[in-house]
């Protein structure tokens, strides 16, 4: 069971809907990989519906992103279990549920962190997709609460002895607009001890490296910690002294063009729109002379030829 083989504490990909695709994890497991992947959330309802071919993209992997799970939302219990099914046979390595989405219209419908307030719904969901994830480790995210810091719902998760719980430390109300509440988490961590010891809890929000979630894990007794919004800082976030900040113009582009090569080699059938990788060109194509001129050329490219020649022109290729 993967959670039992990882390190204390362990670091984890943050699950992000159109960031963290088979590619962009790729780019990050070469620079300093996490201990596990999550994938993107995909809907199980969209994927047991005659609009699944576009939603299965959202489910590709390769080999150098392993430990990796496959992260769902929905509604319909019985498509969860489905889905969970499929997954396994998939070859991932867990199943998580997404509990914590604060969005409005995924909240409307009754999704997500709207369980809260559902939790006969959110146990059926658990169950099934425990029936059908079979021996497959079986995860939740959720926030603090819907509207305010709910630590009942905490409590309910923590009776389904899911095999780790991820805890982004806001509730849905609070989107992202303060910080992360890490005395919040470390509650939780405590209700887990008395209630469900052998579930791996793992901490979120605002952590922008390494070195700092080590200092938050030791302070606040957690098993892992997770890391999504850092990762588009510096795609080193994962290990323990970080050369991007040493980085050159040459060097960053030559890892922005390894990027855009592996999403034209994956993305063969228009799977994925080209402008979905501008939000990655600020990651890449920042912190020299000329970088905000730069960027906006790029992110008028409209094919991934067109960007690779405009990032030839932009400077010589150097190994990276
Ligand atoms: C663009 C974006 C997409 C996200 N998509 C997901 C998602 O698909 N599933 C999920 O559980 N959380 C998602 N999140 C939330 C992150 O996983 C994470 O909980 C949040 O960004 C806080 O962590 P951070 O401060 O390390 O970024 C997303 C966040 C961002 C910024």
């Amino acid at each position: 069971m993967i959670f039992d083989s990882l390190p204390r504490p362990f670091f984890v990909l943050a699950p992000m809907d159109d960031v963290t695709d088979t590619v962009f994890r790729q780019v990050v497991g070469k620079c300093a990989p996490p201990d596990l992947y999550f994938t993107e959330f995909v809907n199980v309802d969209g994927l047991q519906s005659p609009g699944r071919e576009k939603l299965l993209p959202k489910l590709r992997f390769s080999e150098h992103e392993r430990p990796i799970i496959a992260q769902l939302w929905g509604k319909v219990p019985a498509n969860f279990e489905k889905t969970a099914r499929e997954v396994a046979e998939m070859g991932f390595d867990g199943i998580d549920l997404n509990f914590g989405c604060p969005e409005k219209t995924v909240i409307k419908n009754g999704c997500c962190i709207a369980l809260v307030d559902n939790r006969g719904l959110a146990g059926e969901i658990i169950e099934a997709t425990r029936r059908g994830a079979g021996s497959l480790p079986l995860s939740i995210k959720t926030r603090l609460g819907l509207k305010t810091v709910d630590y009942s719902w905490h409590e309910f998760l923590l009776q389904f002895k899911l095999n780790a719980l991820t805890i982004h430390g806001r509730t849905a109300k609070q989107m992202s607009k303060v910080p992360a509440d890490w005395n919040a988490i470390s509650h939780i961590a405590g209700l887990r001890t008395s209630l469900s010891p052998a579930t791996k809890i793992i901490g979120n929000g605002d952590v922008m490296n390494r070195h700092h979630g080590e200092e938050l894990a030791a302070k606040h007794k957690l098993d892992g910690i997770m890391i999504g919004r850092g990762l588009l800082d510096d795609p080193f976030a994962f290990v323990d002294t970080s050369p991007w900040s040493t980085w050159t113009k040459e060097q960053k582009i030559a890892l922005y063009r390894k990027h855009v090569q592996l999403f034209a080699a994956t993305w063969r059938h228009n799977e994925r729109k080209i402008y979905t990788l501008n939000k990655f060109c600020k990651i890449y194509v920042s912190g020299f002379d000329g970088a905000k001129e730069l960027r906006e050329q790029l992110m008028r490219a409209n094919s991934a030829e067109q960007l690779l020649q405009l990032l030839d022109t932009a400077d010589s290729p150097v190994a990276v």
